[in-house]
């Protein structure tokens, strides 16, 4: 397995290129599944979950190719199977997305239970409870979930006003897709609000969808009867151009993000000022300059969009780990999601933990130690640290790393940082 050596201390300058959104470009792939034609995606990034959920498309017999500009066309016609296996499920939780549009499309899904993870339980009770209530006969079966919309409605769902109980991102994105070929309306309330289901309903409606409302926690679909190819462009990655900030912010670096979205990145903007950075952006950039200076501890509660993403929790964490004073962490979304604060201790970070809190005295130096990801933020969490520890960190399970952040060691390496990937055996 790949290991990850850095050696910390420089400050990081420069530009660097953000790449398409994971958690944007994985409900699109599922999604071209509705379609009775040929969908063109660009943007797509290159990392291994998308190769997971391409793999798991193949599986099933859709056919889907690479152009000369790295464009992915997706034909779902050629379908054979409408099957997600435990040996790909178990691999990424986020191939659950395929359950509403192959049941929407074609009536019937065989999709694995994901099994447990290690930032919580995350179960996905409220994705099967939504089905059922449009009309889906659904049974667990040999840790499957085994779907089927029943002749009676001619195979279609039915539209159905739905509350989700908890506000979940992949939920939300599944019922959305289930109900864009339903028979009626659909109604979603306590919606999940993030920019990735706007970019999902914004694909959707190039397909010929009609969607209003999402962006709010409450959508309203109409469903088609079918949805035609189109070409999409995948909206830049929210999550990786809050690393690089923060990365640019624990180094006392100065840093141009490029190819984002600042309107994005609200609530990790403003923790970021609070941290005593300064800040400029335009339509599609973003730049902090932090030279100089040492971070301000600062208070962090992590809930759904558009308050403080879970996905940077980590990474702030990282940031308070050296900086001056003490933060709070609270993980209001995941009850699990501290692995990293444990590691990160290793490297001499003084944290407590109670519960979902951690209280985070900043030091003025970590150290290097061999330390080990968890799962994909903690592991960029880790990156963090190791870029201002004192010495050579050794980062394993990097695998992790590589399931969300694209080239993430050149990238770096191209802001002046010294990281190299040691490949394993
Ligand atoms: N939940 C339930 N029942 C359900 C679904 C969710 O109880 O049926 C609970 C979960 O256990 C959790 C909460 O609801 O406590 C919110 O989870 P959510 O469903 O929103 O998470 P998700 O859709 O599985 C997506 C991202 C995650 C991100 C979360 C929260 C994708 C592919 N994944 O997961 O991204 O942390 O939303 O924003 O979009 C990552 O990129 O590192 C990552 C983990």
């Amino acid at each position: 397995m790949d290991k990850l050596q850095i050696t910390g201390g420089r400050p990081l300058e420069g530009e660097v290129r953000i790449s398409g959104a994971k958690n944007a470009t994985l409900p699109i792939l599922a999604a071209t599944l509705l379609a009775d034609g040929p969908v063109t995606i660009s943007n797509v990034p290159h990392l291994q979950d998308v190769t997971t959920m391409i793999e798991l498309l193949g599986r099933m017999g859709v056919t889907v190719t690479i152009d000369e500009k790295l464009r992915i066309e997706v034909d779902p016609t050629t379908i054979r199977e409408q099957f997600a296996p435990y040996e790909l499920v178990k691999k990424m939780r986020a191939s659950i997305l395929v359950l509403g549009p192959l049941l929407a499309r074609y009536g019937e899904a065989d999709v694995s239970l994901p099994g447990g993870c290690a930032i919580g339980a995350r179960p996905v009770n409220i994705h099967v409870a939504g089905l059922q209530a449009m009309g889906a006969d659904i049974h667990i079966e040999n840790g499957y979930i085994k779907a089927r919309t029943g002749k009676a409605r001619a195979g279609r769902l039915k539209g159905a006003r739905l509350v989700l109980e908890t506000v979940t991102v992949t939920g939300t994105e599944n019922l959305m897709m289930a109900a864009v070929l339903a028979d009626g309306e659909t109604v979603l309330e306590n919606a999940a609000r993030e920019p990735e289901v706007v970019d999902l309903a914004n694909f959707l409606i190039a397909m010929g969808a009609k969607i209003r409302g999402a962006g709010t926690d409450r959508i309203v679909i109409e469903g088609v009867e079918r949805l035609h190819g189109c070409s999409y462009e995948v909206m830049p990655d929210r999550i990786e151009t809050g690393t690089f900030l923060v990365a640019a912010a624990i180094t006392g670096g100065h840093v141009r993000t490029k190819n984002t979205c600042p309107a994005y990145l609200d609530a990790v903007l403003l923790k970021l000022q609070e941290a005593g950075a300064k800040l400029a952006q335009g339509d599609n950039w973003i730049e902090l300059d932090m030279r100089g200076r040492r971070p301000k501890a600062i208070d962090v509660r992590t809930a759904p969009y558009p308050a403080f993403p879970t996905d940077m929790q980590a990474q702030f964490a990282a940031l308070d780990a050296v900086a001056d004073g003490v933060g709070t962490i609270i993980e209001t979304v995941f009850e699990n999601r501290f692995m990293h604060m444990l590691e990160m201790r290793r490297m001499g970070a003084e944290i407590r933990l109670e519960g979902n809190t951690a209280i985070i005295k900043g030091v003025p130096k970590l150290m290097a130690a061999p330390v080990m990801a968890t799962d994909l933020r903690a592991s960029a969490s880790l990156v963090l640290a190791a870029l201002v520890a004192e010495g050579q960190t050794v980062i394993e399970r990097i695998y992790h790393i590589d399931r969300g952040y694209e080239s993430i060691e050149e990238k770096l390496s191209g802001l002046g940082a010294q990281i190299r990937r040691v490949p394993g055996r």
